[in-house]
């Protein structure tokens, strides 16, 4: 009974509906065993060519899409893979912990990008944990390879007779990528490996004791090629073999019991006297900083003001009052001077202005013309016509 591919044992398919792209698919499967479900390219092909069911159907690549409906993905337990679009995927995974999942599957037609949906309905119900399980690597394998039930059974028979009973049950099978295993080189003869868990009610063989023994333990920690002991090697296809050194066993009944759940209080907290806040630092008097920081500078500032406002202003006396003052040849002096840098300035600004009047001569020489007679009031009298200067006698006298 066991026999037979226990999975289809558990796994019953209620309502399958060929027709149609919102088939629902149903299961009810248990809690602690593993279940697979193929996801065939050929059903999502007649979805999306429903006129060609009776000719010959395309071969389409296609990727699937799974998650739980609506959610983003698939529920914790449940994993999917697919190696290459020509390929099938798979569905797989053990269920922890009762419940129901309903999860959608899109299937993408990569050729005419069309879109085919399914759904499944997955009711978990609960069982008893297998009590004495066991976990061995089948190196030379990858896990699309193993999940097609066939390959599964080749395994467990194998592993029938390892554990010399026939009440086995695939527990887990996973990728050793998943569990830290590194990508192998694309070469012939590399692959990832997958980690195969059985369980049982029946206790381990002598042959699985092994494991437990000290000189397993040396072996294998030495690094050395441990083959499987003679007696106990029942594999059939080298590629199904296990690496003797990574097995594992778990025996469910020795495990001890869950540590009791932390009691949670009432969620106050317990009185503990009034809150005694930490003193204040003693108070520190400002009054001297602020006095040299502000006062200072203000009080420096406006002497300096006064200082200059007085300088500035206090000081000053008026133009008329200092030309009086001043001595008249002085005064000549510093306007024929003040008059000689305008025209200087003048000249420099422009081109073309006549030439200055200290160059002209007394008298035009090719005219003959002499220059127009001095005005004694003028200002541009020569120093040396002084005794005809109505202000000669401010000049200064021998
Ligand atoms: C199966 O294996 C996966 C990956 O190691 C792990 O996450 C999961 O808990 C396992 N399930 C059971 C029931 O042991």
């Amino acid at each position: 009974m066991a026999g037979c591919g226990s999975w289809v044992f558990f796994l019953t398919v209620c309502a399958v509906s060929l027709f149609g792209a919102n088939a629902e698919i149903k299961f009810t499967i248990p809690v602690g065993k593993f279940f697979t479900y193929e996801l065939m390219r050929e059903t999502f092909q007649s979805d999306f060519e429903p006129s060609s069911l009776y000719r010959r159907l395309q071969d389409d690549p296609m990727t699937f899409k799974c998650n739980r409906q609506k959610y983003p993905d698939l529920p914790e337990w449940l994993r999917f893979t697919q190696r290459h679009p020509y390929d099938n995927g798979f569905l797989y995974g053990t269920p922890t912990s009762p419940g129901k999942s309903i999860i959608e599957v899109y299937a993408i037609n990569k050729r005419s990008y069309e879109t085919a949906r399914q759904i499944f309905v997955i009711k978990i119900v609960a069982e008893k944990m297998l009590p004495y399980q066991a976990e061995f690597f089948i190196k030379l394998r990858e896990i699309e390879k193993v999940l097609p039930s066939s390959v599964q059974d080749e395994i467990k028979q194998d592993l029938q007779k390892l554990w010399d009973t026939q009440a086995l049950e695939i527990v887990n099978i996973t990728n050793a990528l998943d569990r830290g295993g590194r990508v192998p080189l694309p070469l012939a003869g590399h692959f990832e490996g997958v980690y195969v868990k059985v369980g049982s009610e029946q206790y381990f063989s002598d042959c699985l004791l092994r494991v437990l023994t000290p000189e397993y333990q040396r072996q294998c920690t030495a690094g050395a090629k441990v083959k499987v002991p003679g007696g106990c090697n029942f594999c059939s296809i080298p590629s199904n073999c296990i690496t003797w050194c990574k097995t594992e066993l778990f025996d469910l009944t020795k495990q001890e019991p869950t540590p009791p759940a932390p009691t949670v209080g009432s969620g106050i907290l317990e009185a503990g006297g009034d809150f005694d806040p930490p003193e204040s630092p003693p108070s520190r008097d400002y009054f001297p900083d602020y006095i040299v920081t502000v006062i200072v500078p203000l009080i420096l500032a406006i002497i300096l003001c006064l200082l200059l406002a007085y300088i500035m202003y206090g000081r000053r006396e008026g133009v008329t009052k200092r030309n009086a003052r001043t001595n008249q040849i002085q005064l000549y002096h510093h306007h024929t001077i003040h008059g000689n840098t305008d025209e200087l300035r003048n000249m420099a600004g422009n081109r073309g202005v006549p030439p200055p009047l200290s160059t002209l001569p007394m008298f035009n020489s090719r005219t003959g013309e002499t220059a127009p007679p001095l005005q004694s009031d003028s200002p541009s009298i020569p120093l040396i016509m002084a005794q005809h200067d109505p202000y000669s006698d401010t000049l200064p006298r021998k």
